[in-house]
């Protein structure tokens, strides 16, 4: 039983620039001994058919109880085929096209005998200095909550989870881990239950209810409880107030940090309060392995709570048709046929253009003439090959398009394309400013490629200073005096605090970590192919120090609008606004509102519906698509 409860990284499928071959439990002989012998049930983060079908015959043919193994990865936006990463995505505000890659993702991921996926993450981001934000849907629950539940559906398909193309979703990471103190990661989460009911738990219980059957306890703690450690939490509030049947899967090691969080004595004790709490798996640490059958012995854990944490992990393991066809299809033949496919291309083209925001474009700068213009490509983002973002272990690195690379495509002579770095992300190159400076007096037309790393927004990554590098701010300081035209590029994982030649370029475009197509996502919008009708999921600040910054603050007594100039809700060096609020984006139709109605009268009961209705018109030439955004919010309530 303790084995069913046991998840192990895999040591047979990793891909060698994934593998750290000193892990603890990356000896495959071992592992297939534990696999043997009934100690392990669960293995994460390797893929491939081949290799899977010979792991999964070692469980079904050569253990006592032939339980066939659960396999896991970490498909967070694409698997061969790499799409947005989630932020970006979230931009486009188009769950059709969530539920989409999703559906892809799932596809590639259980053709190379993958079962259940580490996502969709549903953390709610507030803080743009905690580098996870990324990986979610923004500040907004709405939005989060209704990625939510695409992505949700998107992982697991329309046709049950024992369809050979299901894979299992699994939201995370329960709860409020992007809540962290400072947007730190890892930190301290100190909230009240409204802001925990009202904020971070609904798109988690929405991803339930569309149907999710695991999710992940958090590395972070909840009002001084360890949330893998928190039973109020994983008991009483997940199965008892919501009805969840799946499992709880710890994050990594998680269960034994509850000794670090000063919440466990020891490994022993760690085991036995995740347990207790409602964790059903434990990954990576080995500690119910080694724990349990002394814990039931002792009489410190009763049997009837192994019992209840191997019967859910079982009861997943036959939703996924495994106790039929633990293979679930799979074949090489399979996996060459579904994995990487023009189709899933050709959606990662789409998905990246639908995921970027235009956040100015002054005198319509944009798009760029493809013909009869020298273009100079100055930063450290126009050849870079950084385009895929975090969380992209097996993403096939042969095919990822460089803005240089699209931009060559794109223009009708190609030679007109001058591309300088100018600047390594975070340390200057010699002589690139002086570099940069005579390319852009070469052109006619500067694009400045600048921002974040994928390493720089990621888990662990957390910032301070949410500004462009600055050697790159340097280089864009020096590019802008040249005096021509800028459209500035922007790379990044989060909101970003923009000042300056950056700040008052002519064009600006947050580009994200679009995934394998992202040169040419980019150059169709640039070129202007398509137009850009993406909406900011997170609020870009004027400065770094007012986060956290989210546009659903409540009212204070003393708001922007109070008559009082000194006396109010604002920050002597950025006031009370963001620089560009979230829902912003531009395009290059010119789309108008005319004056909204509101139907029905009178007072509006508590569950009544009101319709607000309003023209939407493009008089511009160009084709436009237009997310129609509603704001409303109590003006008196009882909180
Ligand atoms: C992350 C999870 C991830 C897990 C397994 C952890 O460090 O917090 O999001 O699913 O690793 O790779």
């Amino acid at each position: 039983k303790a084995g069913q409860l046991n998840l192990l990284n895999d040591p047979f499928r990793f891909r060698p620039q994934s593998v750290n071959p000193t892990d603890s439990d990356g000896n495959p002989a071992r592992v297939a001994e534990d696999i043997r012998a009934g100690r392990l049930g669960n293995l994460f983060n390797g893929v491939g058919a081949e290799s899977g079908r010979e792991i999964q015959r070692i469980a079904v043919e050569e253990s006592r109880l032939k339980i066939p193994l659960l396999f896991a990865a970490d498909i967070i936006h694409g698997l061969f085929t790499v799409f947005p990463v989630p932020l970006a995505e979230a931009s486009s505000w188009d769950v059709d096209l969530a539920y989409r890659t999703a559906r892809a993702a799932a596809v590639e991921g259980a053709a190379s005998a993958i079962h259940q996926t580490y996502a969709p993450m549903v953390d709610v981001g507030r803080d743009q200095r905690w580098g996870r934000v990324v990986e979610g849907a923004g500040e907004d629950v709405l939005l989060n909550t209704l990625m939510a539940v695409a992505r949700t559906r998107g992982f697991q398909g329309q046709r049950g989870l024992a369809d050979p193309q299901a894979l299992l979703a699994t939201p995370k990471h329960i709860a409020a881990y992007g809540a962290a103190e400072a947007g730190l990661d890892y930190n301290t989460v100190d909230i009240s239950e409204a802001t925990l009911k009202g904020v971070y738990l609904p798109p988690f219980k929405a991803a339930f209810e569309a149907g999710a059957l695991s999710t992940m306890s958090a590395f972070n703690d909840i009002n001084g409880v360890p949330a893998t450690g928190n039973e109020w939490l994983l008991t009483d509030l997940l199965r008892g107030e919501w009805g969840f049947e799946g499992f709880v899967v710890s994050d990594y090691t998680s269960e034994q940090e509850l000794i670090a969080h000063g919440f466990a004595a020891d490994g022993r004790d760690a085991a036995r309060i995740a347990l207790l709490a409602g964790v059903d798996m434990s990954m990576v640490s080995g500690l119910y392995l080694e724990h349990i059958p002394d814990l039931v012995a002792s009489g410190d854990v009763p049997m009837a709570v192994v019992d209840r944490a191997v019967r859910r992990v079982l009861s997943v393991k036959a939703a996924l048709g495994l106790f039929d066809d633990p293979y679930r299809g799979t074949s090489v033949e399979r996996e060459r046929r579904e994995v990487g496919t023009a189709e899933h291309y050709a959606l990662a083209r789409e998905a990246g253009r639908r995921s970027v925001v235009m956040l100015k474009n002054d005198g319509g700068l944009l798009p760029l003439p493809k013909s009869g213009r020298r273009i100079a490509l100055i930063g450290p983002f126009g050849p870079s090959l950084d385009v895929f973002g975090p969380w992209t272990i097996w993403g096939d690195e042969s095919k990822r398009v460089s803005l240089e690379q699209g931009f060559r495509e794109a223009m009708v002579d190609p030679s007109l394309l001058t591309v300088i770095e100018g600047s390594g992300v975070e340390a200057p190159v010699d002589g690139g400013i002086e570099a940069a400076v005579a390319a852009a007096q070469a052109a006619d037309i500067v694009v400045l490629a600048i921002g974040e790393s994928q390493g720089m927004s990621a888990e662990a990554q957390s910032r301070a200073d949410i500004v462009v590098p600055p050697p790159q701010q340097a280089l864009a300081e020096a590019v802008v005096a040249t005096g021509k035209p800028v459209v500035v590029l922007l790379r990044n994982g989060r909101a970003l605090e923009l000042s300056g030649a950056v700040r008052d370029a002519e064009a600006i475009l947050v580009t994200w970590f679009l995934g394998s197509e992202m040169g040419r996502s980019v150059a169709d919008l640039v070129f202007g192919d398509h137009a850009p009708d993406g909406r900011l999921p997170v609020s870009f600040p004027q400065l770094s120090g007012q986060q956290p910054f989210y546009y659903s603050r409540k009212t204070t007594g003393r708001p922007a609008s109070s008559r009082d100039e000194g006396y109010k809700a604002q920050f002597r060096e950025a006031g009370h606004t963001p620089l560009y609020p979230f829902g912003h984006g531009l395009t290059y139709g010119e789309v108008h509102y005319g004056a909204p109605s509101v139907g029905g009268g009178g007072v509006l009961p508590w569950d009544g519906a009101l319709e607000v209705s309003v023209q939407v018109t493009n008089t511009g030439r160009r084709a436009a698509s237009e997310v129609v955004q509603l704001y409303i919010r109590d003006r008196v309530a009882t909180m």
